[in-house]
């Protein structure tokens, strides 16, 4: 299962168009800003494929049958750059716990790179809805490769992605790898640079949040 924002229309695609905008995104509150307002947008869409059950509640006027979230969802994300499209969720599923991964881009150089996990932090996942954010996915490697992690250690029992942007390769490798997880994107590009940054994509989402890294 595929979202893709991009074909739909709403207010949401344009949290997504300022931050691809070159001179919007300089601004960095305003870029984790929109990248937060990103995810609360997929919280809510996530929201209506998970479980309800009614209960009552009591107004000051009597009392009021609501619909309430059978169980909370654990949110996973890989820092850094994964830290406001998480926080956007966590306004969302308010009472969820969450998962925090250290993975990155080893030798970096000529376009040539492993992926490194380093660290989970992570509450129980047994039988859990995890919802797993990370703004880009461009070759998808650290995406499959932190989802395996936390399969491999894990019974969960639905796993969501959430990207703000995709490249075409990015998704056909999770899909090929995680045949199971439902896509919620904001959009999908064609193209990568040699240094798989994904064209035209946004530039590189940790940086621009966070200040450019060493
Ligand atoms: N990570 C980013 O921040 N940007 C890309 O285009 C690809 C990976």
């Amino acid at each position: 299962m595929i979202f893709n924002l991009d074909k739909t229309t709403s207010i949401a695609n344009a949290f997504l168009a300022e931050l691809r905008d070159e001179n919007i995104q300089k601004d960095s509150m305003r870029f984790r800003k929109n990248m937060e307002r990103l995810g609360e947008f997929f919280a809510y869409e996530i929201s209506k494929t998970l479980e309800f059950q009614r209960k009552e509640t009591q107004t000051p006027l009597g009392l009021a049958n609501t619909a309430f979230l059978t169980e909370q969802p654990v949110l996973a994300t890989i820092l850094r750059a994964g830290i406001p499209l998480h926080q956007g969720l966590l306004n969302v599923f308010d009472q969820a716990e969450s998962t925090f991964i250290t993975a990155y881009r080893k030798n970096h150089k000529n376009g040539n790179f492993v992926i490194q996990v380093e660290y989970i932090s992570t509450p129980d996942l047994t039988d859990k809805v995890v919802i797993m954010a990370d703004p880009m996915l461009a070759t998808g490697m650290s995406m499959v490769l932190c989802c395996k992690e936390l399969l491999n250690r894990y019974q969960i029992k639905e796993l969501h992605i959430v990207s703000a942007i995709a490249s075409t390769e990015g998704v056909s490798h999770v899909r090929a790898n995680l045949p199971k997880a439902k896509l919620w994107l904001g959009a999908i590009d064609e193209e990568m640079t040699s240094k798989s940054y994904i064209v035209p994509g946004l530039g590189d989402a940790g940086d621009l949040a966070y200040g450019v890294k060493q």
